[in-house]
């Protein structure tokens, strides 16, 4: 078992939508043999391209569970790695998929540097000190000069960067890496296979004549320029740092090219985290614990009437999960067997016999959870860190149909425990507002509730652009702040004051007037 979990890496991909994420995704499935499903996310990929109705999307569902985490082994290393939906299919599952992984490689386009969706992920990835890796990609294309991206990532996401390569121009005059530690050259070719990856050249020291011979001399100084600044500039690699989310290696490449992505995948086999302990309500849970537990992180609904079927994802924490057990339910207070568990390995999905921490598992849903739902073997504790993520987008929901209410009400209820939206009611008037974090949910929703509830509604435009949990141990403080402000005050499902910000900018003003509450991003049910 402890070998088991020691080979075990569970990590997630951030990046804004077209920095390269598909395209990495695929070469480190290729990197691990798993040719077949590299054509599935390419598949998935398409029919996002082609199409802006979510019902095309939804037909791609099948794909989209199988894709929701990809298993692979590479080097003896048993590799999960968790799909983090980002262009039209953002929402807070995004988010969500942030609290089941152990660590994170983030792409970022050369060319572009930080961009808006990368931000909003490193923030969660921030609060949970998740140990971070960096990519920049596209290096074949004309980019941002490497010091300005390298500043650029301090400066908004507040890490500090240790370079473990450097670059040699970028465009049409990109020749390839430095590695900082090894004291190799890499140089570049365009690649599309695994074959005669990289061609690396060792060299002794940067005044090696073969430098100026294979680089220019043009190049070759100015690389020897660039490293001695680079070399007392940035602090060296420190394990430590990179673990507690403070320090970010980074390394340049070219995903399409595969250039730097063995490079990046072998320092990530050795160097990111196996399975960690976590925090529950009852103290922390060591994955060595022999007692098996995990939580359900993120549930999927087919919305095809002909398969309408969930599966909820777990993310197994300590022990074994053995198929022939039975596993208590936390919440439900009883004990279950888990008929038809799945793996997700890359070639396919299959039923799995026993799992380790860090693997996850699907499991057929008929209703029975919800997320953050604990699994154990006998034990009552709820896992810490699995909130409920601010929404940015607010629509009043309208009944249309007035027959169908308490169908409206019911499905709207359901569909938020699934995580698909939140739902708040206004102080003033007690109006129901449903928040997401991505638009897409919203047509998700409608049709939902129409096929499977009976129900109609609409849905009403508002102008909220955040919504924060407030909390204050000044209760008189917190009772005025919500007094005056009953326009823009609702109540999440469980009673909580819930401030709806018009703009990020009135939302700031509010924090800096009134120190004695807490604006939270995120709010946790088991805190
Ligand atoms: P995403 O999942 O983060 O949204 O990005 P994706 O991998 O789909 O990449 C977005 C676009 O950038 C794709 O081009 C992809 O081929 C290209 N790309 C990815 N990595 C590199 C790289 O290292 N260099 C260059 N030059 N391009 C790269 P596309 O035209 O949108 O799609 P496709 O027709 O190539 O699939």
């Amino acid at each position: 078992m402890h070998s088991e979990l020691l080979r075990r890496r569970t990590f997630g991909i951030v990046s804004h939508p077209d920095a390269g994420k598909t395209t990495l995704t695929e070469k480190l499935l290729l990197f691990g043999g798993a040719i077949q499903i590299a054509g599935a996310v390419k598949a998935k990929k398409a029919s996002r391209h082609a199409t802006s109705d979510f019902m095309e999307i939804e037909k791609q569902r099948g794909i989209s569970v199988a894709t929701s985490v990809m298993g692979f082994e590479y080097r003896d290393t048993k590799i999960n790695l968790l799909d983090t939906p980002g262009h039209k299919d953002f929402c807070e599952d995004t988010y969500r998929t942030l609290t089941a992984v152990d660590s994170v490689i983030m792409v970022i386009d050369a060319a572009k540097g930080v961009e808006a969706q990368t931000y909003k992920l490193l923030e969660v990835c921030q609060m949970r000190r998740t140990p971070v890796m960096t990519f920049m990609n596209k290096m074949d294309r004309e980019t941002r000069e490497p010091i300005e991206l390298l500043d650029e990532v301090e400066e908004k996401l507040g890490m500090t960067v240790c370079p473990m390569s450097w670059p040699i121009g970028s465009g049409k005059l990109f020749k390839g890496v430095y590695n900082l530690y090894d004291n190799t050259l890499i140089l570049f070719k365009a690649h599309h296979n695994l074959k005669n990856l990289e061609d690396v050249i060792a060299v002794k020291d940067l005044q090696d004549p073969v430098l100026d011979r294979v680089l220019g001399e043009l190049q070759a100084n100015q690389l020897r320029e660039d490293v001695a600044l680079v070399k007392g500039v940035y602090p060296a690699f420190d394990l430590d740092a990179y673990l507690s989310g403070r320090v970010t290696p980074v390394f340049f490449g070219s995903a399409l090219n595969n250039f730097g992505v063995k490079e990046l995948l072998d320092f990530f086999i050795q160097k990111a985290p196996s399975p960690l302990p976590r925090e529950t309500t009852a103290g922390m849970v060591d994955p060595k614990d022999p007692a098996f537990s995990g939580f359900i992180f993120k549930i999927h609904a087919n919305i095809d009437p002909r398969h309408r079927d969930r599966v909820a994802f777990l993310r197994i924490c300590s022990g074994m999960f053995d198929r022939q057990k039975k596993v208590h339910h936390v919440r439900l207070k009883r004990d279950m067997k888990i008929a038809n568990p799945t793996a997700f390995m890359a070639q396919d999905k299959e039923i799995v016999d026993t799992a380790y921490p860090g693997d996850i598992i699907g499991i057929h849903d008929t209703g029975n959870f919800k997320i953050g739902d604990t699994l154990s073997s006998g034990e009552s504790f709820y896992f810490k860190g699995i909130p409920s993520f601010s929404p940015e987008i607010f629509r009043v929901c309208v009944n249309t149909n007035p027959l169908k209410l308490k169908q409206l009400q019911k499905g709207l209820e359901q569909l938020c425990e699934e995580g698909v939206a939140q739902l708040f009611t206004t102080v003033l008037d007690q109006r129901r507002i449903v928040g997401v974090v991505g638009a897409l949910q919203f047509e998700v929703i409608q049709y939902r509730l129409e096929h499977e509830y009976g129900a109609q509604c609409r849905f009403d435009a508002l102008n909220f652009a955040k919504a924060c949990w407030l909390e204050s141990s000044d209760f008189q403080t917190l009772e005025a702040f919500v007094k005056d402000r009953k326009s823009q005050m609702a109540t999440d499902k469980e009673g909580r004051y819930v401030y709806l910000a018009e703009t990020r900018w009135s939302l700031e003003r509010e924090i800096r007037e009134n120190p004695k509450i807490s604006f939270l991003s995120t709010s946790e049910s088991h805190a």
